[in-house]
């Protein structure tokens, strides 16, 4: 058999297959579906250090081959998750890797740190990209200075595999990522989704509560590719 074993800084995958954050919740929800041992990694849900109620609804419209989300990082906050969730998805035999949100770098770097200490979370996957907060997420990602602060940051405090998730809302995304390299993180991962809008023209309004949401899915795969190849090439 093929021998498809990835391995990224410290952190070893049995597989590439790696779920995105946001869509498979926190992978118990999908036991019944697939088996959860045989995913190289688990990306759960955007985590952030206090709890976060969310955006109003409605919170999705689907779009030609994608879909349109404005979900605003619901979550519980980090503690809610070490306490409660980890004790659960730590005895799936897989990575549980951790998708980590901030307002300022000393949130996320915050957050970060109480994950450090987790036997089961080898590593961490900084969110930001997220299109849909109004403080911090996608504001950090669109510039070199505000992901080096975030990098910078959370690398003083967390010392394990440290993956940096870039948002394709920019023009040069390579220089972006390089800047995160120079940091300290030890992978990139791409892309966030694609900042987008519909409007409902019978009523002549916004479709999203927000206005603006993330586009994903197949309609987003050849910038997801493209913007790959530039990191990778350049
Ligand atoms: C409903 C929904 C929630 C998401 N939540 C998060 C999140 O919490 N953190 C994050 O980094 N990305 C989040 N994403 C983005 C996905 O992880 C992924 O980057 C994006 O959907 C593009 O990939 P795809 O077109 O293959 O779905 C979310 C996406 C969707 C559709």
């Amino acid at each position: 058999m093929a021998d498809l074993n990835v391995k990224i800084s410290n952190l070893k995958l049995k597989n590439p297959v790696m779920t995105a954050s946001g869509t498979f919740g926190y992978g118990l929800e999908f036991q019944d579906f697939v088996p959860l041992n045989q995913i190289g990694g688990i990306i759960v849900k955007g985590t952030t250090l206090n709890p976060r109620q969310g955006n109003d609804y409605p919170r999705m419209v689907e779009t030609p081959k994608g879909m349109l989300n404005c979900v605003g990082l619901q979550n519980k906050g980090v503690d809610y998750f070490v306490e409660h969730i980890y004790p659960e998805v730590s005895k799936i035999d897989t990575n549980i890797i951790v998708n980590v949100s901030g307002n300022s770098p000393d949130t996320y770097a915050e957050a970060a740190e109480r994950l450090n200490g987790l036997e089961h979370v080898p590593a961490i996957e900084l969110n930001i990209s997220c299109p849909n907060v109004k403080e911090g997420g996608m504001s950090f990602g669109v510039t070199c200075s505000g992901a080096a602060s975030v990098v910078r940051e959370v690398r003083k405090r967390y010392n394990k595999t440290l993956i940096v998730k870039l948002s394709p809302n920019v023009t040069d995304i390579a220089s972006i990522a390089r800047t995160c390299e120079a940091e300290g993180a030890d992978a990139v991962s791409l892309i966030n989704t694609l900042m987008g809008m519909s409007i409902d023209i019978e009523k002549r309004a916004h479709r999203l509560s927000i206005r603006t949401g993330g586009l994903s899915g197949p309609a987003v795969k050849p910038v997801a590719v493209r913007m790959v190849y530039d990191v990778a090439t350049q």
